[in-house]
């Protein structure tokens, strides 16, 4: 009889204390356990967007006829027009020197391909004659205004 109380008690205190660990769910009784925090999930950085056409032009179809007619119109077309469209030559109004000065620019900033010096002549004439600068301003063209 003694023998079985004893184990009675021990069988009951053991699952006492295994229910109250089980069950202890507000951690009073584990004040020292981690609380286990999940790593967050490493989300694998997209690579950069890189628009391999950024700051190109748009691409044109644009043909000869696009240009005015004019002495040197195809050479300055086929010059002209390996990276963008008329459009842009066309909103220009400009002096021979800012002619000159804006093939520069397409040579040394847009890396246009070197021309020849005769052809740099003759592509000039035809843009300084073609566009020059339209200094008389809006509505210099009207008819009835004169
Ligand atoms: C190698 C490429 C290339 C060639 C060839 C080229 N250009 Fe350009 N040009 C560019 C680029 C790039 C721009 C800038 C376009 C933009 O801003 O969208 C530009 C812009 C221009 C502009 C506008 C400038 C402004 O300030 O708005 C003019 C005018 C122009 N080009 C004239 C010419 C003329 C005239 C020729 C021939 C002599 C020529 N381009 C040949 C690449 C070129």
């Amino acid at each position: 009889m003694t023998r079985l109380n004893v184990i009675h008690a021990a069988v009951i205190g053991l699952t006492a204390t295994f229910l109250l660990l089980a069950f202890d769910r507000g951690g009073a009784l584990h004040r020292d356990q981690h609380v286990y925090v999940p790593p967050a999930p490493k989300v694998a950085a997209a690579p950069p967007v890189v628009d391999p056409d950024k700051g190109k032009p748009p691409p044109h179809n644009d043909t000869v006829e696009d240009l005015p007619e004019g002495k040197n119109r195809d050479l300055t077309f086929y010059t002209c027009t390996a990276c963008h469209g008329v459009a842009l030559i066309k909103a220009q109004g400009l002096t021979r020197d800012l002619w000159d000065s804006t093939i520069d620019l397409m040579l040394e900033k847009h890396r246009m391909p070197p021309i020849k010096a005769e052809e740099r002549t003759e592509i000039l004439d035809y843009l300084a004659e073609t566009f020059p600068p339209r200094r008389k301003g809006r509505g210099s063209d009207n008819p009835f205004l004169k």
